[in-house]
């Protein structure tokens, strides 16, 4: 994918401020820290587009940006994080769960999970859970440059066995970028086969 165009358009806190569903958008979700916000500015080949920091739950509200006036990237808050606050939880979950559920431009959610560790329970749930609500997901394993490339191979199978995904799980590293174009391709497929989700609509018979 060749990136033209990158703007920020803006961060919501609360649903009535989501921009218009007017463009096709990949969301990336994950737990705090996993590197979200690494990945985005890595695929999109911007150091600030979304803000990266070591403090778990920075990423408080659902960031817009748009490329090439095409479609849209939207960096979720991390989730199942026990170093934020229980009051400020409470307010995302409605808006998370919201937006994802309601969303009709939406065409993709990536997962992404820290290549380290083995899938915890809310990882495990919220793939169930969008499996459930039938919105398409992808899962990325993150900071690879950290582990040996077998051990990248045993995390790898344990993920896919556990989330129950085939071919949609992903190796990365923000940190040499490997994996950036398998991602990019999958990412670019779901866009351009994008058709809007509708409400299921009465039919008088
Ligand atoms: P929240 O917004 O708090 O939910 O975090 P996030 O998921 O957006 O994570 P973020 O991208 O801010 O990354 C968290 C930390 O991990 C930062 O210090 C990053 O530099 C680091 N990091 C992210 N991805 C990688 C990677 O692939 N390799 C290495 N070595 N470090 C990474
Ligand atoms: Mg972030």
């Amino acid at each position: 994918m060749k990136v033209t165009q990158v703007r920020f358009i803006k961060s919501v806190f609360q649903k009535r401020d989501l921009p218009k569903p007017r463009l096709p958008e990949v969301a990336f979700s994950g737990r705090s820290n996993v590197g979200k916000s690494s990945l985005i500015n890595v695929l999109l080949n911007r150091k600030g587009i979304a803000r990266t920091s070591m403090t778990p739950g920075r990423t408080q509200s659902i960031n817009f940006v748009e490329i090439n006036r095409a479609f849209y990237f939207v960096d979720l808050p991390g989730y199942g994080y026990a170093h934020v606050p229980l009051a400020v939880r409470k307010k995302w979950l409605p808006l998370i769960e919201g937006y994802l559920t309601q969303r009709p431009t939406l065409c993709l959610v990536t997962v992404l999970g820290d290549v380290r560790r083995e899938p915890q329970e809310d990882e495990v749930l919220f793939s169930q859970w969008l499996k459930q609500q039938a919105i398409p997901f992808a899962v990325v394993l993150t900071k690879i440059d950290k582990v040996s490339r077998q051990e990248q191979m045993t995390s790898l199978r344990l993920w896919r066995a556990r989330l129950q995904v085939e071919d949609e799980i992903f190796l990365f590293s923000a940190k040499t970028g490997e994996g950036k174009d398998n991602i990019w391709k999958h990412l670019s497929r779901c866009i351009q086969c994008h058709k809007p989700r509708r409400s299921p609509t009465f039919i008088a018979v």
